[in-house]
């Protein structure tokens, strides 16, 4: 199968879950604010989702992207560490809108299992932007050091998308809970599948299929960037090259 159907459908899938994201949250949630209450919340499923799923999912796939392969990496490496560290900005954004909320409010934080997956994935995350920063972009890192951390950058790339994943799943099923309780606040139970939660679950069902599209395309082996070969063998492929 070639490569550009499967990337398309990435593409899509992304700008969906965040058109869903935001529809959601606009439509049945208040809309937006920065100001303590529920409409402040709201940002942290945007922030989240759009940060950590799809932008992360995108810049997770740029090396497999044939169009870059004839042309030197470097440019690519720094748009994929950019776009790295806005998915990175982004979530600690949406860290704040929901901590910030929390405090106003009086809840206590970091609670619930939801939250622990998520602090991890986030601190995950950070960690391997710094590291990935310090091994493939400066230029006094030595090569060997660099050969030594790309198969375990590439490992834990993939892991943390599963864990941003298993994070938005948890967050708005938590969401859905306490947000459609039936009689308590003139919302239908979520028992009773209403709109809200049918638009909402569909959401969740869209991030997993784009996490599965994205894993496809890092998966086979013939969408690698071909690496010179300094032995003089032709090419070989990205995970067994130095950077
Ligand atoms: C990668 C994505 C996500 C991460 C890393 C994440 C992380 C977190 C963290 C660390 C907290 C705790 C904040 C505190 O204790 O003050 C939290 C709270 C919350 N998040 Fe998320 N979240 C993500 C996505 C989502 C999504 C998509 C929703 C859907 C609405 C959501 C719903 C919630 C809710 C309802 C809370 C408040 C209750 C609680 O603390 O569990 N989250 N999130």
């Amino acid at each position: 199968m070639s490569f550009y159907p499967s990337y398309l459908l990435c593409l899509c899938l992304g700008v969906l879950c965040v058109v869903f994201v935001s529809f959601w949250n606009a439509q049945w949630r208040g809309g937006f604010a920065w100001d303590g209450t529920g409409k402040q919340f709201n940002w942290h499923p945007v922030f989240m989702v759009t940060g950590l799923v799809v932008l992360y999912g995108n810049a997770a796939v740029l090396y497999r992207v044939p169009l870059t392969w004839g042309q030197n990496k470097t440019p690519w490496k720094l748009v994929h560490a950019g776009t790295l560290l806005l998915a990175l900005i982004l979530s600690v954004l949406g860290l704040c809108a929901v901590f910030d909320f929390h405090n106003a409010q009086n809840t206590p934080n970091v609670y619930s299992l939801h939250s622990w997956i998520g602090i991890c994935t986030v601190a995950l995350f950070t960690s391997q932007w710094v590291v990935g920063f310090a091994a493939f972009l400066l230029p006094w890192s030595p090569v060997e050091l660099r050969k030594l951390i790309k198969p375990t950058h590439v490992w834990m790339g993939a892991i943390i998308l599963v864990l941003s994943i298993i994070s938005c799943i948890s967050g708005i099923n938590e969401k859905l809970f306490f947000s459609l309780k039936g009689n308590v606040n003139g919302t239908q139970p979520y028992a009773k599948l209403p709109s809200e939660a049918l638009f909402a679950n569909s959401l969740g069902v869209l991030i997993v299929v784009f996490g599965l599209v994205v894993l496809y395309i890092l998966s086979n082996q013939g969408w690698q960037r071909p690496e010179p070969n300094h032995d003089g063998e032709g090419y070989r492929p990205l995970q067994h090259e130095e950077s």
